[in-house]
């Protein structure tokens, strides 16, 4: 790589004094200087944002004409005392590569990688039974760089561009932690460092969803997200980006000590390059074999993204005799792993209903092969991917398939194209597809969700499965499989039908294997279960969020089924007073409440709660002897600091009192112990005329 006319900022440790230098020094270090120099008063006079103090730069121009001095015929057309200010800043400077960057043929099977070998063995005349070693390394799938080192010093970066000519990327791969800004070690008076730089899958992922969060561009994979960050004219946002690099190659070198390519990557690590630990010294094309078997398998364990192995002709004497043919050398090959990403159509979007209520959105493929495998189905994850994928029916689509996981779809091909743009926008449905229940979106979360909990077929199974659970109706022999059977015979589709079971008597004992014993047994099960407490009978319904902890809130607080249920359909037509009693429950926050209400607003669960009421006798909620207690039946909120008892000590007392205890102040509240430092729940409290007591008092009156 030649030096560019502008340079870019440098920092040279500038330690040689100028009256030992010799002419070789002083003509870097001046192209050095120019570059520098003019860097700094373009931040200084472009940008209005000067890097280094004025003292700084004084010594740097100063330096720079005592070299002039002593060398007058080495004075740069480009140097600093030649020109003022600066130019005006543009894009990347154009470098171009003194030693062309190159690439590699391609391999895509075991037969060509075979017939590398016998090629290298034909060139050198080389017999059967002559071992030839190669190196094998990971082909990492990122941006290839050539960073030129003077006396150990990085001095500029390129882009690989056509091969010839790149661009400047200097500032950038300075921001790379990983990349030493100066060689450890012995360094050569030249070298050229080429190597990739790439971004970590995690890091990628992570990235990409801050960018999100942030309204910004996400990047469709990691190769061109370190692609993005590489070329940004503004290095603080390549600095702000999670870049890492492999070196595995050099360029221009004044000297080439090594004599293999397993050495030099040796004292790649020993100046501080990062090589990446996969690169492997074979003895023979058959273990170059086994080593592409193995990364091929672990690839996607990776932490970084491969596309094949590069195997090497580990000695540089036979490397050199081989030479180049056209673009790429004789003593290298890439070993390409099977197409992983493909293109095809995009024919349907289909919604599937989890067994959890849960909604994703499955895009339907044009079958296509990828890696080896047909794929028709591909996870399009949720609503908000589509959106921001905008993928539409009829579009062009890139897959992938990244080891054993589901394809994913990638992106749209196109785009911007007017096809795409005339094909509608897919329209998230904002109904069940399998039951027609209402779809609701929690706030904070991502997956639509399906409120026909109880009657949704998709869903049914996995709720048959809790309600029969042991911490719910607790029915023995009714266990998943039983009820994956009886779902699939139509005997139980919903939680009711439970009850009624003993209706198809006749055909449980058709069924192979049950005998009248096991019936029997099934049904006294069930039978025994007719009665249920109140809070158990909550937890069973399984509404998303409400466990058994928030069961028995609810229950204490409504005290019985047909009260808790009246209140909850009023909150679902818009009552707001019935949805402010549910979340001044206290732990029931707003996502909770939106989860129990949507399923009371469903009618599909009010039927089967209608035969389910039917079927059982619910308990009212079990209060404690509460004939002597002076807060029985009231709502309590606690406010302040309490002194003399902790907030869950209170709160269990004045439930074992019979009193419900509120989290926030309305109508409904009797009574309002209040602390020091109580805040708005006390002026809530006075406006609405509420009775408010201190602590002491409250104690008193409940005689503690
Ligand atoms: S050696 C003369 N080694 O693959 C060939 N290249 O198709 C010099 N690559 O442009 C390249 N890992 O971007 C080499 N361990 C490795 C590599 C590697 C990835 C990339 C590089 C190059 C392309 C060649």
């Amino acid at each position: 790589m030649k030096k560019p006319t502008k340079g870019p900022a440098t920092s040279l440790n500038r330690t040689i004094p100028v009256a030992k230098m010799d002419r070789d020094i002083a003509a870097l270090e001046l192209a050095d200087l120019a570059s520098e120099i003019a860097a700094h008063r373009a931040a200084y006079y472009q940008a209005d944002a000067p890097v280094i103090t004025d003292a700084a730069f004084d010594a740097l121009e100063k330096r720079n004409a005592a070299i002039e001095k002593r060398f007058p015929d080495l004075i740069r057309p480009d140097g600093p005392s030649k020109s003022v200010g600066a130019q005006a800043a543009a894009g990347f400077r154009k470098v171009k590569h003194a030693v062309p960057m190159l690439s590699l043929d391609n391999a895509f099977s075991e037969e060509d990688v075979r017939e590398f070998d016998a090629r290298i063995r034909r060139f050198l005349g080389l017999s059967e039974d002559e071992k030839i070693e190669f190196t094998a390394e990971p082909k990492i799938d990122g941006l290839s760089f050539s960073a030129l080192y003077e006396h150990g010093r990085l001095v500029i970066a390129a882009t690989r561009g056509d091969g010839s000519e790149g661009e400047d990327i200097t500032a950038n791969i300075k921001t790379i932690k990983q990349m030493p800004d100066m060689l450890m070690g012995d360094a050569p008076k030249v070298v050229e460092i080429r190597g990739e730089v790439y971004m970590d899958k995690a890091d990628f992922a992570a990235m990409n969803e801050a960018q999100a969060a942030k309204g910004a561009k996400t990047f469709a994979n990691p190769r061109n997200a370190a692609g993005g960050a590489l070329r940004q004219l503004d290095p603080k946002i390549t600095a702000s980006r999670p870049l890492k690099m492999f070196a595995y190659a050099w360029g221009a070198a004044d000297k080439t000590p090594w004599e293999t390519q397993w050495e030099y990557l040796q004292q790649l690590k020993r100046w501080g390059f990062p090589v990446s630990p996969q690169s492997k010294l074979c003895k023979s094309v058959d273990d170059v074999l086994k080593v592409y078997a193995a990364l091929n398998e672990d690839r996607a364990d990776l932490p970084f993204d491969i596309d094949g192995v590069v195997y090497k002709v580990n000695r540089l004497d036979w490397q050199r005799r081989l030479g180049f043919v056209s673009r790429a050398p004789r003593w290298g090959i890439a070993h390409k792993f099977a197409a992983e990403r493909a293109q095809t159509v995009l024919e349907h979007i289909e919604i599937q209903v989890g067994r959890t209520g849960k909604l994703t959105p499955v895009a339907h493929l044009k079958a296509v092969n990828v890696g080896g495998v047909s794929v028709t189905r591909s996870t399009l994850h949720n609503e908000d991917e589509i959106e921001r994928k905008d993928v539409r029916i009829g579009d062009t689509v890139v897959i992938q398939r990244a080891g054993d996981v589901i394809p994913q779809v990638v992106e749209v091909v196109d785009a911007d194209s007017a096809a795409h743009k005339k094909r509608p926008k897919f329209k998230f449905p904002d109904r069940c597809p399998i039951c027609d229940s209402r779809v609701v979106r929690e706030e904070g979360e991502v997956a639509k969700r399906c409120t026909g909990g109880l009657f949704c077929e998709a869903q049914a199974v996995e709720r048959l499965r809790h309600f029969t659970s042991r911490d719910a109706f607790d029915i023995e022999g009714l266990g998943e499989e039983r009820l994956q059977m009886f779902f699939a015979e139509g005997l139980i589709k919903d939680p009711a039908d439970i009850f009624s079971l003993e209706k198809h008597r006749a055909k449980l004992e058709s069924f192979e294997g049950w005998g009248q014993k096991s019936i029997d047994n099934l049904f006294t099960a069930i039978e025994r279960r007719r009665t249920i407490p109140f809070e158990k009978f909550i937890y069973a319904l399984g509404i998303p969020q409400v466990g058994q902890a928030t069961a028995r809130l609810l229950a204490q607080h409504y005290g019985d089924f047909k009260t808790w249920r009246k209140a909850t359909v009023a909150a679902s037509k818009g009552d707001d007073e019935a949805r402010a009693e549910l979340t001044s429950i206290d732990s029931i926050g707003p996502a909770t409440a939106d989860d129990i209400v949507g399923f009371f607003g469903e009618k599909h669960n009010l039927e089967i709660l209608d035969r389910l009421e039917e079927a059982l006798t619910i308990e009212d909620f079990l209060r404690a002897d509460t004939t002597n207690s002076p807060i029985a039946g009231q709502t309590v909120v606690f406010t302040g600091t309490l002194v003399r008892m902790s907030r869950n000590e209170a709160k269990a007392k004045a439930q074992a009192l019979g009193a419900k205890v509120a989290g926030s102040v309305s109508k409904k509240t009797d009574l309002v112990v209040a602390g020091p430092g109580a805040g708005s729940k006390l002026k809530e409290a006075e406006a609405l005329g509420v009775k408010v007591i201190d602590e002491d008092a409250y104690l008193k009156l409940i005689g503690a």
